[in-house]
């Protein structure tokens, strides 16, 4: 490691209004840890990220887009090896082995320690560290929890300004000793004195993304990439967020807030939770099909929902974030008109193709794809030229308030009264259009056992089904068994439990098609939902819970869906439910000591009314 002359870095040089000791002692040893050239204590405010995107488009890691077609917008392009999540190198560092579970990467801590002890080493040298304080949740909301991330990336930096409430305020609010959740971030790439930087750097070797769950810390090391290094999202406001929902009796759930109100204003929210790749930002932003005027479905938020018992018997949900950090390709004015709406303007747009003009495309953007681009990795494309112009998990970031859709309510600090929770997955068979759960524990049950099919975007396999237990398969920070008992105990927190519902847009027919039009028809669902809710909407009573019967829905405008096709997608299928029924096996086989009798009893009583 190079050892360079200039001086450690000068906290003395903190703002006046940083009063919190514990923090102050933080920054100056994890300074003195990474040994960055700058500490710089971001403010928040619009001239701070005026200036960190000018800085990046100087260091070449953003570019500019053209200001009358993409006001105020960049594109950056990332490392080939640093485009997405990495699940295989992220870790839970409990104490005891057992406490994270077999679906997460366990390291024991005081080794882990030492390894981040050794990475973090001078790993800041030449770079500024940013101090980065957030709040997931409106500022003060009793729902809300507060963090600081250091990180050496203004790409990191100038995202998380977007992603949630950053700044000054924050470390008011914090005071003189608030509490917060410590979050350090490296892209791993140190630079000798007179090293030229690179537009994206990180480590290409190494990265490391690191829970410790008892003492709520988080370190990652090596990505400057989407959830591996914007730490208040997947890592704390999922990972971290559900062990402390665990000890204090909450939920932190990889779901979307939505409301839906009638024409005659009557309001109900929903929360649902859909794996990766399975429309959840489109579902978030539905625009109702014209035959429903009146009605309007809002946003609180597309990703993540923390979710707390009220005093009136209820669950209250707030969003921790404030904005959408989403997948560009496949957005269009067909799939959400809403979210095209939301990124006319202010958006860092990450590894989509650029235009000749300087705006953005990605694939299905259009109909027609342009005739030239420069690719998400800036060589010329062309149609037909056999690569895709954009990253299949092309991003962007963006302020939630620019989301035509948000709700009037979304930044209330109380929340929003919750109606329904709905599981969703990507099933081609087996799995109805809509089922509710007949209770609480039926309801747990679907979302312990949901699957989906797996995309090309996520795995690179196509079509197998991926057990994704509530979609929290890469976000719960710790046991999963003990995550289900959990939840179990949650449906008696509230005296109004929310009905539970089990939601399938995806079943394809013999030819290989998709049966179900989806998109702002699901609205036809959602309704169904929210009147069960309110307890006016029948349906039929099968072994999996209620289903509506082709009359139970409203078709209106959608008539040319015939009863056989509504039939086929609503179908229960014995033979499938046995197979089905062995694969949530596989997963309750791996859970030990920790499956609670209430599942697995479920499992058997399920078994007798569909197979036997
Ligand atoms: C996400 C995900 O990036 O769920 O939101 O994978
Ligand atoms: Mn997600």
């Amino acid at each position: 490691m190079n050892d360079r002359s200039h001086p450690p870095a000068d906290l003395s040089r903190a703002p006046g209004w940083v009063r919190h000791r514990k923090l102050l002692d933080w920054v100056g040893e994890m300074a003195r840890l990474a040994k960055p050239d700058r500490v710089l204590w971001c403010d928040g405010s619009q001239a701070e990220f005026d200036r960190l995107c000018a800085e990046l488009v100087d260091a070449g890691t953003f570019i500019r887009l053209n200001e009358k077609l993409r006001p105020g917008s960049y594109l950056a392009r990332s490392h080939p090896t640093d485009v997405a999540r990495m699940e295989d190198r992220t870790f839970i560092c409990s104490a005891n082995k057992d406490d994270a579970g077999p679906t997460n990467n366990w390291v024991e801590p005081t080794e882990m320690r030492g390894t981040l002890a050794r990475l973090f080493d001078g790993c800041m040298r030449g770079r500024t560290m940013y101090v980065v304080p957030f709040s997931m949740g409106p500022i003060g909301s009793h729902i809300a929890q507060i963090g600081v991330e250091l990180s050496d990336s203004a790409y990191v930096a100038a995202n998380m300004r977007l992603m949630t409430r950053m700044g000054r305020a924050v470390i008011e609010h914090l005071g003189e000793d608030g509490a917060f959740v410590p979050c350090v971030h490296s892209v791993g790439a140190p630079l000798a004195p007179g090293q030229a930087d690179v537009a994206w750097p990180c480590n290409e070797k190494e990265k490391w993304i690191v829970h410790f769950p008892e003492t709520r810390e988080i370190w990652s090391y090596g990505s400057g990439y989407g959830g591996n290094a914007l730490l208040g999202k997947k890592c704390l406001a999922l990972r971290i967020a559900s062990v402390m929902a665990r000890d204090e009796g909450w939920l932190a759930e990889h779901m979307l807030i939505l409301g839906l109100e009638s024409p005659q204003g009557e309001k109900h929210y929903v929360s649902a939770a859909f794996p990766s790749a399975c429309g959840k930002t489109n579902f978030a932003m539905l625009i109702p099909p014209a035959a429903f005027a009146g009605w309007k479905v809002t946003t609180i938020g597309e990703d993540i929902a923390w979710i707390k018992p009220g005093p009136d018997g209820r669950f209250h949900a707030i969003n921790p974030e404030a904005g959408l950090f989403g997948v560009a390709p496949g957005t269009s004015e067909s799939t959400n008109p809403n979210a095209m709406k939301t990124l006319r303007a202010n958006v860092i747009f990450t590894n989509v193709a650029m235009t000749p003009e300087g705006d953005v495309w990605w694939e299905d953007m259009t109909r027609e794809p342009p005739a030239r681009l420069i690719d998400w990795q800036g060589r010329e494309w062309t149609p037909g030229c056999g690569r895709p112009a954009a990253h299949p998990n092309a991003r962007f970031t963006v302020a939630a308030s620019q989301c035509p859709s948000m709700d009037p309510r979304w930044e209330d600090p109380k929340g929003v009264p919750i109606s329904a929770f709905i599981f969703g997955g990507r099933r081609s068979s087996t799995v109805p259009l809509v089922v509710e759960a007949p209770g609480w524990e039926d309801g747990v049950y679907m979302g312990a056992t949901l699957g989906s099919e797996t995309t090309a975007a996520i795995t690179g396999k196509v079509g197998v089904v991926r057990r994704d237990p509530m979609a929290m398969l890469a976000f719960c920070g710790y046991h999963v068994g003990d995550y289900f008992a959990h939840w179990l105990k949650m449906g008696k927190a509230v005296t109004r439990p929310p009905r539970i519902f089990r939601v399938n847009w995806f079943r394809k027919d013999a030819g290989g098609r998709f049966i179900w039009p989806g998109f702002s028809e699901n609205m036809r669902v959602l309704k169904w939902i929210v009147d069960r809710c309110a307890g006016r909407a029948q349906g039929v009573n099968t072994a999996l819970g209620m289903i509506p019967r082709y009359e139970d829905l409203n078709w209106a405008g959608l008539e040319r869906f015939e009863r056989s096709r509504y039939e086929e997608i609503a179908r229960v299928d014995g033979k499938d439910w046995g197979e089905e029924l062995r694969s949530h096996d596989e997963l309750f086989g791996k859970l030990a000591g920790h499956l609670p009798a209430a599942l697995e009893s479920r499992r058997g009583s399920m078994h007798q009314k569909l197979v036997a």
